[in-house]
């Protein structure tokens, strides 16, 4: 039995050496090693022995066994990295080519405007609420003072998802949400998101685009401190030489109403941004009107505020002088890339 082994041996080993072929290695080990090889025919014959002989003749063979197994797997070792080395040299990769290089993404032209936007509220001591995007003709419309068949809801083209409920014109109905939700005590606040108006699509205007609203709500709040935080806002946003003018205006869900104008980059020589008036549109604002007061759980005898809305595309569009609004929403990346 100690010859057969040795003779096994053998020629295992040197028919393992002989394998110059990854592919042959499975059958190999098969033949020697597999649960119908050769080493377990002869495990089998340990049966024949006498009491003594066998255990010192089963671990001989158990010793081979490693043996062979050891052997198999330098031999699968070698053969592998000899089939790779070929590879190499036949498709010739060359490793000095320099890799793609991979383009991280960034933020959207929207999102840094909406960032900075927030910063600077927050360093006035505004807090960011957020509201519903989708809206009912209730919150849209009539707790902001504007009853059904008001002819000031034609200032606001809508997208009406059944008779009661819209994608939300402004940002506007968040006050009454804000209001509810804090009411009765003092309220500072901005209000972004994304507004939607049943809109020809134009280089100047967008069916889809985001408001900032700001509200405030307090004891002997006034049209000044409105101004005031509107003109921090403007030169902190776009530098401190910038002047800012309010004009009348209305809106039924403040009184009274403005329109706030900043001074354009043009410094009043008039360019095209501007229209050559040297004057650029910011924000619609008023002091909450004391109906939509009432509607958010405020007395107005006690409480006042202001509320403005200013659109987000639009001032990046002027600041960056991009002459089409519709980049925003293109997802063309040479335009992205830019910002
Ligand atoms: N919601 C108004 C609009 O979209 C803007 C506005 C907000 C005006 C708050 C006054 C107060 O046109």
């Amino acid at each position: 039995m100690k010859e057969q082994l040795n003779s096994l041996r053998a020629k295992g080993i040197s028919e393992l050496n002989a394998l110059n072929n990854a592919d042959q290695l499975p059958e190999w080990y098969h033949r020697y090693l597999g649960r119908k090889g050769e080493l377990t025919s002869l495990l089998k014959q340990l049966g024949t022995l006498s009491a003594e002989e066998r255990p010192v003749m089963g671990k001989v063979i158990n010793e081979f066994k490693q043996e062979l197994q050891v052997s198999f797997e330098q031999r699968q070792q070698t053969l592998r990295e000899n089939k790779l080395n070929q590879e190499l040299e036949i498709d010739d990769l060359d490793v000095t080519l320099p890799g793609r290089p991979c383009t991280t993404g960034h933020l959207h032209l929207t999102t840094q405007t909406l960032r900075r936007i927030y910063q600077i509220f927050q360093e006035m001591g505004f807090q960011v609420y957020e509201a519903p995007e989708v809206e009912t003709d209730e919150y849209n419309f009539q707790l902001l003072n504007i009853p059904e068949y008001h002819p000031a809801r034609d200032m606001w083209d809508t997208f009406w998802v059944d008779d009661e409920v819209v994608l939300r014109t402004h940002t506007s109905p968040g006050q009454i949400w804000a209001m509810r939700e804090y009411a009765p005590e003092p309220i500072r606040v901005i209000l972004p998101g994304k507004c939607y108006r049943y809109e020809q699509i134009t280089p100047r205007s967008e069916h889809q685009f985001y408001q900032v609203e700001g509200l405030t709500i307090g004891k002997n709040i006034r049209l000044t401190d409105l101004i005031g935080v509107m003109s921090e806002f403007a030169h902190k946003m776009y530098g401190a030489e910038r002047k800012v003018r309010i004009r009348g205006s209305y809106f039924p869900f403040t009184e009274p109403s403005i329109e706030i104008d900043m001074s354009c980059s043009c410094e009043e020589n008039g360019c095209r941004l501007c229209k050559y008036t040297g004057w650029l549109e910011v924000a619609g604002a008023g002091m909450v009107h004391p109906v939509v007061l009432r509607n958010g759980g405020y007395d107005p005898d006690e409480w006042s505020g202001f509320a403005f809305g200013m659109g987000v595309e639009r001032p990046a569009l002027l600041k960056h002088s991009i002459n089409d609004i519709r980049y925003f929403y293109g997802n063309d990346l040479r335009f992205l890339q830019q910002f």
